[in-house]
């Protein structure tokens, strides 16, 4: 699927992908921050994991190590994101999506992670109502950041470019946002070096 709307975001992330790789964090730093965050994330093996906003796929392989024989479907609405990502010749699915747009499917995936993607969504709420359809009844959703949200939100807005105003919402700005999806909050930690928000289908 291509992605065709309008959004400047997309030029914006298409002209960063030849370099992205070398923008801090490595590949190597957030596979090791992720592997710190096992726990937490608890991916088990057979799972299928949405990767939404896979960039260059610099997490990738990590997390199709983690699920294997399971699969991960890595989707990134920039073409020349995706198309990097591609290259690395990872064992997963690649697909140019755009998630506030484009259906996701229905009762596909146990996990759909969001790493450092969330803020970009242009219509956040439509975004989680297509997480919520594509969700197994007992699947997940994890929003996670290698920095919390205060430190996210402040670089964002230093930013100049298509994401200036791009937020990552915080506290209590989730429990409405999850529930127009049928999503609930099962767990948010924000602290200085790490933002993680499971959700699951249902409400309270
Ligand atoms: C800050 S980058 C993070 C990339 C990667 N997760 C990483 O950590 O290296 C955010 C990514 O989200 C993608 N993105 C933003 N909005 C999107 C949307 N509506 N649908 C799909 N991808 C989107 C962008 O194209 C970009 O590659």
């Amino acid at each position: 699927m291509s992605s065709t709307c309008d959004d400047p975001r997309i030029g914006f992330f298409d002209a960063l992908a030849e370099c992205w790789d070398e923008e801090e964090p490595s590949a190597e730093e957030m596979t090791a921050r992720l592997r710190e965050q096992a726990a937490l994330l608890d991916l088990r093996a057979g799972e299928a994991l949405l990767e939404v906003g896979c960039g260059t796929g610099k997490t990738t392989a990590c997390l199709a190590g983690c699920v294997a024989p399971g699969r991960v479907t890595a989707v990134d609405f920039s073409p020349a994101m995706i198309e990097k990502a591609r290259l690395k010749g990872v064992d997963a699915d690649f697909a140019c999506l755009d998630v506030c747009r484009d259906d996701l499917g229905e009762e596909r995936y146990d996990v759909i992670l969001c790493f450092h993607s969330f803020p970009h969504f242009r219509d956040q709420a439509a975004a989680l109502r297509r997480f919520a359809k594509a969700l197994k009844p007992a699947g997940r959703l994890i929003v996670m950041h290698l920095a919390g949200s205060g430190h996210i939100n402040h670089f964002h807005a230093s930013v100049e470019g298509a994401v200036c105003n791009d937020v990552l919402p915080v506290g209590e700005e989730w429990t409405p946002l999850l529930r127009q999806a049928g999503l609930r909050e099962t767990k948010l930690i924000d602290r200085e070096n790490l933002f993680f928000l499971q959700a699951v289908v249902g409400v309270d």
